[in-house]
């Protein structure tokens, strides 16, 4: 018998989560196989089993994939970034308003181009591919050419993507507003034109309350309830001047959380980024609405927004997932998005363990977002994004590994360590999107700028 079209074996060291570890316990949350194979057919997970067991049943001539010794995980998911914001990383010196008005709405202008949306978009899933990440809830701007531009690519790769055309109809320049009405109507083209097209959905995204009229949240309560499975995605109570400045423009509110649940916001696969200074009673009702509270520990610390209270939210039952926030954030890795994740908690009092992050990296990602049925885990009828991770790629790691003698260990030092040169290969349905040998170890694949660098910025350089 020959190997059936479109199926491919993939060996190495397996790990994914069943369930939470902090709440069902490591034994019965970690599934390992220290020497394991998935068989993927057209693109979808079809068997998870033991590598030798496994590797005698394949029908002759299955191509084999052999990633030993490295890990094999479901691929990252990011719930939380933004397209437009690849070239506002890095921007100095402000908190969340001021940083918005001075770096990141200026860039925002730019997208009303095509083009210009076309080749973020194209960067963006290079370096998500190089990162591990296989999924990602992505905010577009308010011009629906910057999602349709983004769509289209990620259909090209046969992603698993979630994006929206940002809503947003005052408190930005003029070229980025939109009005309720606006709103409202592009927001439903998309739907019409890209929700469940191949992998793609589009999420409903008024961008914060500050930035919406009372008449827009309307329009995004309208699209919520007409659209009621459809992903929702905003930012909540990140910075104390957003904070003051949404109590003086809703006077009616009890606080910030009770904006977005007036205008029927508050709901599953409704994902609010950040939630840092919320109070219990936002966070229960957020929880008893079935939303998620996404924590973006790198632009929390960049932008000094404040520290993510995982306990307080674990304590309510809210669910988090955690994200890169690119650019207010600074890492496209979510290995590092979790070492930055462990240090805010550190800070306050509280304690990460690894296989805790990796499953918020994967299946608690997935859940927070409402694609568990999709992606997340290594099972059988689940697609087959998958990342390949050397927990040996630099020195520091090595090094670091010779002293490591359980996998919460290895895992913890991958994870703190680690980053995009970790990545050995990414799978997005069955299919190699990124692959660290032919990158040549450098993580991006395009042609590297060859602008020179201005004069002043020239001297200090050190060959490389
Ligand atoms: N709040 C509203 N818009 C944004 C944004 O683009 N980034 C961050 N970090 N917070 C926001
Ligand atoms: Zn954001």
């Amino acid at each position: 018998m020959t190997a059936k079209a479109g199926t491919i074996a993939i060996r190495g060291r397996l790990l994914s989560f069943d369930a939470d570890p902090a709440v069902a316990g490591e034994a019965e949350a970690v599934r390992f196989i220290e020497d394991g194979i998935v068989v993927v057919r057209d693109g979808v997970i079809v068997e998870v089993g033991e590598g030798p067991v496994i590797v005698r049943r394949l029908d002759p001539g299955t191509p084999l994939v052999d990633h030993r010794p490295h890990l094999v995980l479901p691929g990252f998911i990011d719930p939380h970034l933004h397209l437009p914001q690849t070239q506002v990383v890095a921007s100095y010196g402000t908190e969340l308003m001021e940083w918005l008005a001075k770096y990141t709405f200026p860039e925002e202008l730019r997208y009303g181009d095509s083009a210009v949306a076309g080749e973020a978009a194209r960067f963006l899933f290079d370096t998500l591919a190089a990162n591990g990440t296989t999924t990602a809830a992505v905010y577009c701007t308010t011009h629906p050419v910057s999602a349709e531009a983004f769509f289209r690519e990620a259909e090209r790769r046969n992603l698993r993507m979630i994006a929206g055309k940002v809503m947003m109809d005052r408190n930005a320049p003029e070229g980025l507003l939109d009005t309720a009405e606006l709103g409202y109507e592009q927001t439903k083209e998309l739907i019409a034109a890209w929700h469940g097209r191949g992998r793609l959905e589009v999420a409903i995204t008024p961008r914060f309350a500050p930035t919406s009229s009372e008449a827009q949240l309307a329009a995004a309560a309208a699209l919520a309830a007409e659209h009621p499975e459809l992903p929702i995605q905003t930012h909540l109570s990140e910075n104390d001047a957003e904070i003051a400045y949404v109590a003086e423009a809703f006077p009616w509110s009890k606080d910030y959380t009770d904006v977005y649940e007036r205008y029927g916001l508050v709901r599953p696969r409704a994902l609010f980024g950040h939630c840092i200074h919320l109070s219990e009673r936002e966070r229960r009702a957020l929880a008893e609405k079935g939303a998620s509270a996404i924590f973006c520990p790198t632009s929390n610390l960049f932008l000094g927004s404040g520290l993510y209270d995982l306990a307080a939210s674990r304590a309510l039952g809210l669910k988090t997932g955690i994200a890169t926030d690119i650019g207010g954030g600074t890492s496209y890795s979510m290995l590092t998005t979790a070492a930055e994740g462990y240090k805010v908690l550190a800070l306050n009092g509280q304690k990460w363990p690894a296989f805790e992050a990796f499953r918020m990296l994967t299946a608690g990602n997935a859940e927070a977002v409402g694609i568990e049925d999709k992606v997340g885990r290594l099972a059988p009828g689940l697609e087959a994004d998958l990342v390949v991770l050397d927990s040996r790629a630099t020195a520091p790691l090595r090094r670091r590994m010779e002293r490591v003698e359980t996998l919460a260990e290895e895992l913890f030092a991958l994870m703190i360590l680690g980053d995009e040169r970790t990545t050995v290969a990414t799978y997005a349905a069955g299919r190699r999107i990124y692959d660290r040998y032919q990158a040549g170890h450098r993580p991006l694949a395009p042609k590297l700028d060859q602008t020179p660098l201005p004069k002043s910025a020239q001297a200090g350089e050190s060959a490389q």
